[in-house]
């Protein structure tokens, strides 16, 4: 195995390592037929174009394009902000936190090599857009405002304020030279208006849905402004799509992952399935797959429309902050989750321990180790602590972070999403879940064709 490949080691899951694991026999046995299923299920999805995701790292048109954007762009502006919430931010914010490392935007012009500061706003709290806005000059901002539907109101009331808030700064000529627009191809507000004033646009695919658009426009985009390889981005992800093409489950690392975690829910009573990255530059992608996992596989209705309310429960934690947190919870909580460790082989840098206070025994045996060592030493007797009480787990190993593994990581967690969504019998492509609240708020809001719930207050019971 290529030692460019990202691996999956899942003894942790099975039988006799774990007490409680699943047969290894039934990877060839009844798993690997669920899975044939399930595989051939996607195929049939893909063929008729619904699959869209799969064929972005090969999408060279796209990446020229926003290679050019990106070339003109980035030179002229010291601060880009994402506006887009979801599947519109978090790619961005996994991208920013895991290439560029850390404090990017705190770093010098120099350290940055004069590409800009990155800053992605999904929440519309008023105290952090005020917070934001006020350390920005309008003259050296661009704003790449991420909306597939151009209707989002959380992004379109940003979008609002930051037009006005450049308009004032830089009067209202040069205010759609400083928008970047990501949007449908053909339809909502955000590709009219910038057809109306040449806000130039790069499109999602119409085929490619918020929480699996990382690798379109929506994160190659901020990513490529910034400077990050996309072209090894997109090379891990090809890597990782052609892995995951065979319907062999002990060869398909997205098959086993969703395989397993598919059966550790509906057999084995542990539908809590937790993304623990030994590193802080992964933090942000455990909360991308927090959302893939969660949006896609909660859902109410099977593929016929038959009630299911099904959908495992996604966690993103961190090691080994998360060891003096959530861990006891882990080890002698219910037996309702799996661990999911991410391990970075290589991680770049590294920080002696000096071997002063060697008087000291609580201290002496760190003296003359690195700091790597001890969060690598950490993550691998968690692993085994959990297995000794018979609490599943595995491991991610990525050779180093950067944009290989990464492409690779992020089309592995995207197609098991895909695969475990025929696995539970549900759409992992859609989310009629979230349009009660989105409707209600339009209701509040005011806006035309939309009735404000009067319900609500009449529901309230405060405790005075
Ligand atoms: O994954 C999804 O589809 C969602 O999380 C969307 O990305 C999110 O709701 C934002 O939607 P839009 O891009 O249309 O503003």
């Amino acid at each position: 195995m290529p030692d460019n490949d990202v691996r999956l080691d899942y003894a942790n899951l099975l039988s006799p390592h774990v007490v409680g694991g699943i047969a290894s026999e039934r990877l060839a046995g009844d798993l690997g037929e669920r899975f044939r299923a399930a595989h051939v299920a996607v195929e049939v999805r893909r063929a008729k174009g619904d699959m869209g995701f799969l064929d972005l790292p090969r999408a060279a048109d796209t990446v020229a394009g926003v290679k050019a954007v990106a070339d003109s762009f980035g030179q002229w502006f010291h601060d880009v902000v994402v506006l887009g919430i979801g599947g519109s931010g978090l790619g961005a914010v996994s991208l920013r936190d895991a290439l560029l490392g850390p404090f990017w935007n705190e770093r010098s012009d120099e350290e940055r090599d004069h590409f800009p500061r990155l800053h992605v706003v999904d929440n519309p709290d008023p105290v952090t857009f005020h917070g934001l806005l006020r350390r920005l000059d309008p003259a050296r901002t661009l704003f790449n405002v991420v909306s597939k539907s151009g209707s989002t109101a959380e992004t379109m009331a940003q979008y609002l304020v930051a037009r006005g808030w450049t308009e004032t700064g830089v009067g209202p000529e040069r205010t759609p030279g400083h928008f970047l627009f990501t949007t449908d191809p053909a339809k909502g507000a955000l590709r009219r208006i910038a057809d109306a004033e040449g806000i130039p646009t790069a499109s999602v695919p119409e085929n490619v849905g918020g929480r699996f658009s990382v690798l379109s426009p929506v994160g190659l985009l901020p990513a490529a402004i910034c400077g990050v390889d996309i072209d090894g981005l997109l090379a891990g992800a090809a890597a990782m799509e052609e892995r995951c093409r065979t319907p062999d489950l002990n060869r398909n690392p997205a098959g086993i992952l969703a395989t397993l975690l598919h059966q550790a829910d509906t057999e084995a009573g542990r539908p809590i399935h937790v993304l623990m990255p030994y590193s802080d530059r992964l933090r942000s992608t455990a909360l991308w797959f927090q959302q893939l996992w969660a949006e896609s596989l909660g859902k109410a209705r099977g593929l016929e429309g038959e009630p299911r309310h099904t959908g495992p429960t996604p966690m993103a934690s961190v090691g080994a902050t998360d060891q003096h947190s959530l861990l006891q919870l882990f080890m002698e909580g219910p037996h309702d989750k799996v661990i999911l460790f991410v391990a970075v082989a290589d991680p770049g840098v590294d920080v002696a321990i000096p071997p002063v206070h060697a008087d000291v025994p609580s201290l002496a045996y760190l003296g003359g180790k690195s700091l790597g060592q001890l969060l690598d030493a950490e993550r691998r007797a968690t692993a085994e602590a959990l297995r000794r009480e018979a609490r599943p787990n595995a491991t991610f190993l990525l050779p180093r972070v950067d944009a290989g593994a990464l492409g690779q990581l992020f089309m592995l967690l995207e197609i098991a999403t895909v695969y475990a969504g025929a696995l539970y019998g549900v759409d992992p492509l859609d989310q009629p879940g979230v349009e009660l609240g989105k409707v209600l708020t339009y209701g509040l809001m005011g806006r035309e064709g939309y009735e404000a719930p009067s319900l609500l207050a009449a529901a309230e019971r405060w405790i005075v």
